[in-house]
């Protein structure tokens, strides 16, 4: 029996819970028959985590636990939660991320920048991918992997956290915090490369996805540019299930294609 096992964190978000319905519904319906390409029989577990919001669907396979990513002590809780339920987990996915909050937009001038909010930004957005990673990394090391099939520790970051692709300005607390991801990122893949080998760390931009974190901002979006979080979340895994290890470090869209950092 080949075991797999996915953790996807932000699961009652837009496209977190994208991600594993995708995940589930590819899996739940035969699982004892799934059957991976030499004809193994695959028991699939997807792990989601949740914060504010309470999951509104379940699956046999599906195993929901609650944590709060800009507490350390959450993130070590949740990873010793899911060490009791699972040996190895061979996905992680973080699709938690802040843009807005109920009382702050972000900035479209240097007037508006506010310490909390830029501090909240950069908790959320940047410091939990390494937290997250930091305690999760024994269930990493556990996978069965290769250079062809290797473990993945995927953010969903945004393209307004490149540097070199920044033409409207604005968005410091935000476009600030995605960059700093991805920073911590690329640290994190060439420190993996030496120490946990076979593990690909990327970062992904998801396409303009119909979200309550989008909504705002929805109207200059071009037609037929904006995503459904079923079509998002289909492209993100079908561009993970493509990575080899040699592509950790990356940062790549929705299709695949490299951001210049
Ligand atoms: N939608 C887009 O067009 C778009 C474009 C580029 C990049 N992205 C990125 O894609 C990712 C997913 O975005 P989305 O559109 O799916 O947004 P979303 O629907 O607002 O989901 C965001 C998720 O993050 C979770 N979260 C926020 N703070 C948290 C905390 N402290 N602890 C645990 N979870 C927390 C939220 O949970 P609670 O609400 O329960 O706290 C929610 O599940 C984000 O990183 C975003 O920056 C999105």
């Amino acid at each position: 029996m080949n075991n797999r096992a996915y953790l996807i964190v932000g699961g009652t978000g837009g496209i977190g819970r994208a991600m594993i319905k995708q995940l589930v519904d590819n899996t739940a319906s035969d699982n004892d028959n799934k059957k991976t390409d030499n004809g193994e029989k695959q028991d699939i577990h997807v792990f989601a985590t949740y914060h504010r919001n309470i999951p509104d669907f379940e699956a046999d396979n599906l195993h929901w636990i609650s944590m709060n990513i800009c507490d350390e002590q959450s993130i070590q809780q949740a990873a010793k939660v899911i060490q009791q339920q699972t040996p190895h987990i061979d996905w992680i996915i973080n699709c938690a991320g802040l843009l807005h909050t109920a009382t702050q937009q972000p900035e479209k001038a240097l007037r508006q920048v506010d310490t909390e909010f830029f501090l909240q930004n950069m908790q959320v957005n940047a410091l939990a991918s390494l937290l997250i990673a930091k305690h999760f990394r024994p269930l990493l090391a556990k996978s069965a992997r290769s250079n062809d099939k290797p473990a993945v520790f995927a953010t969903i970051s945004a393209r307004v956290g490149s540097i070199s692709d920044n033409q409207l300005g604005g968005w410091y607390s935000y476009r600030m915090s995605k960059a700093a991801l991805n920073m911590g990122m690329k640290n994190l893949s060439i420190e993996w490369n030496r120490s946990l080998k076979d593990v690909c760390v990327v970062v992904m931009q998801p396409g303009t996805v119909n979200t309550q974190l989008s909504a705002p901002f929805q109207g200059n979006v071009a037609e037929g540019q904006l995503f459904s979080p079923a079509y998002s979340a289909e492209c993100l895994l079908e561009v993970l299930n493509r990575m080899t290890a040699a592509q950790s470090g990356s940062f790549v869209d929705w299709a695949g294609e490299s951001i210049p950092w």
